[in-house]
């Protein structure tokens, strides 16, 4: 039994996306996904895919997507992205309702995986705009949407504190945190995220979202503070799912 993760699957086999156009590591990239998912994963693990699953706007464009996640070996447990228009935070209840047995949708509740809760949300990063000078420095910064990132952070603050009450409430002492926007943005060395993560005690972080060479190194990966930060975007891995607990 292991438990692994992968982020930003980015399907589109009902929506017209061919995703080709975001670079080499995107071709076919289904593919890729179906083939590592099934060398690593077995029926008995756990695969956690923290976001961004479907282009499909309505649960109904994402019926071919979903069809290629249930295939998928192990035991799937989805969180939100910022893509998932499908998925109302609110109702998240009436999805695990409709995929009983086959998905399990983590939002305002929790998993069990041995003696640990995986708990998460989507979470929220500030992403500018930012306004550089000639040298490229950062001096400043969008201040109107800066307060509304403020106010997205705390929402999501609230849907995760619930994550880890009701696990808690059950008994759990151990906690696996998943999100899907970086616990820090290009800017932080702590966020409410990493707090609270590290209030818990958790064992790892785990999050995706950052695609392209050039923004994986946007927030913490390693280990800070006595916890594993773990990046998962299916283009950083190559689609090869990440082992986060043997
Ligand atoms: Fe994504
Ligand atoms: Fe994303």
């Amino acid at each position: 039994m292991a438990l692994y993760a992968l982020g930003d699957l980015h399907l589109s086999f009902q929506a017209d996306k061919p995703m080709d156009a975001f670079g080499k590591v995107w071709k076919h990239h289904e593919r890729k996904i179906e083939k590592y998912v099934n060398q690593t994963v077995g029926a008995e693990d756990t695969l956690v895919l923290t976001g961004d699953h479907s282009w499909g706007r309505k649960l109904a464009e994402c019926r071919e997507d979903f069809a290629f996640i249930e295939r998928l070996p192990g035991h799937k447990i989805l969180l939100r992205g910022n893509h998932d228009m499908f998925w109302d935070a609110n109702k998240t209840e009436r999805l695990n309702e409709a995929f009983d047995g086959r998905l399990f949708f983590l939002q305002n509740n929790y998993a069990a995986y041995r003696e640990y809760a995986l708990v998460g949300t989507k979470g929220f990063t500030f992403e500018g705009p930012f306004y550089l000078n000639r040298r490229g420095s950062i001096i400043g910064w969008d201040e109107e949407r800066e307060e509304q990132a403020k106010r997205l952070v705390d929402r999501e603050m609230r849907r995760l504190r619930l994550s880890f009450q009701k696990a808690e409430e059950a008994g759990y002492r151990k906690f696996i945190m998943f999100l899907h926007y970086p616990p820090t943005n290009i800017l932080e060395q702590t966020s409410p995220f990493t707090e609270i993560a590290e209030e818990y005690h958790v064992t790892a972080v785990v999050y995706s979202h950052c695609h392209g060479e050039s923004r994986f190194g946007d927030s913490i990966r390693g280990d800070f503070h006595g916890i594993r930060y773990l990046l998962v975007s299916g283009d950083y891995l190559n689609f090869r799912p990440e082992l986060v607990l043997p």
